[in-house]
């Protein structure tokens, strides 16, 4: 190990909020991804992938991911139906769903349900309202703990954090010690800009031009 004879320091608050943004998700990566399921009070479901996303505790189990408010200043569906319904669902992204994952991170006005337009089953949840997606092989269904509001105009950040209230693991995927088998799995992380990687591969997805369904 060597240490570095030189940096270059960028102070955050002289740059651009976006040039912090892309610095930012260029050194802290692979980031795993959080496809989260929200639904609103009037009963229309959400889909959505975020990749501020991390496991936080253990007791109680939790999460935290954060829907940032939109460079117009609006937020989005995910925070607005956490806020109406404070409930939702964690699932993890294996490699041969990113397509839909992709197609369901398209900006859709609040009566999409991305469920429908990125081709996912909905399937009842045990102990929340929003469903689940079948074709995901790990859920894990959350009740509100907090929202944590960090800045207040565009791309800052609202931290939403679940208490874990029960997984789902698909059959064949669960394993004796009760740890979920990675290599099967085979999940996904963001990296920068449009690169993806896997626990082994890297490869990059454009971003989607549209909710086609499948
Ligand atoms: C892999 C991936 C990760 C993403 N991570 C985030 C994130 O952490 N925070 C965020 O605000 N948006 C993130 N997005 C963008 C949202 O998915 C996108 O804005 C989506 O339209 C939000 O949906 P909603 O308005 O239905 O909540 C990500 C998109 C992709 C494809």
């Amino acid at each position: 190990m060597k240490p570095h004879d030189d940096f270059t320091t960028l102070i955050t608050k002289d740059r651009q909020d976006r040039e912090n943004f892309k610095t930012m998700l260029s050194c802290v990566l692979p980031r795993p991804i959080a496809f989260v399921s929200t639904i609103s009070a009037d009963g229309v479901a959400n889909l959505a992938p975020f990749s501020f996303f991390n496991a936080v505790g253990s007791n109680p189990p939790a999460v935290i991911f954060s829907p940032c408010t939109k460079a117009d200043g609006t937020t989005k569906d995910t925070l607005n139906n956490i806020r109406q319904v404070p409930e939702f669902v964690v699932h993890v992204v294996p490699y041969d769903i990113r397509d839909a994952m992709n197609r369901a991170s398209f900006p859709s006005p609040p009566e999409v349900n991305e469920f429908e337009t990125a081709g996912f089953t909905a399937i009842p949840s045990r102990f929340v309202k929003p469903p689940r997606a079948a074709e995901c092989p790990v859920h894990m269904e959350c009740k509100l703990i907090d929202i944590v509001p960090v800045g207040d105009g565009p791309l800052s950040a609202n931290i939403c954090i679940g208490h874990i209230v029960c997984f789902h693991v698909a059959d064949g995927y669960l394993l004796e010690d009760g740890t979920v088998d990675v290599e099967k799995i085979d999940l996904i992380a963001r990296m920068g800009g449009d690169g993806y990687a896997t626990i082994r591969n890297r490869f990059t997805m454009a971003k989607p031009n549209g909710p086609s369904p499948t």
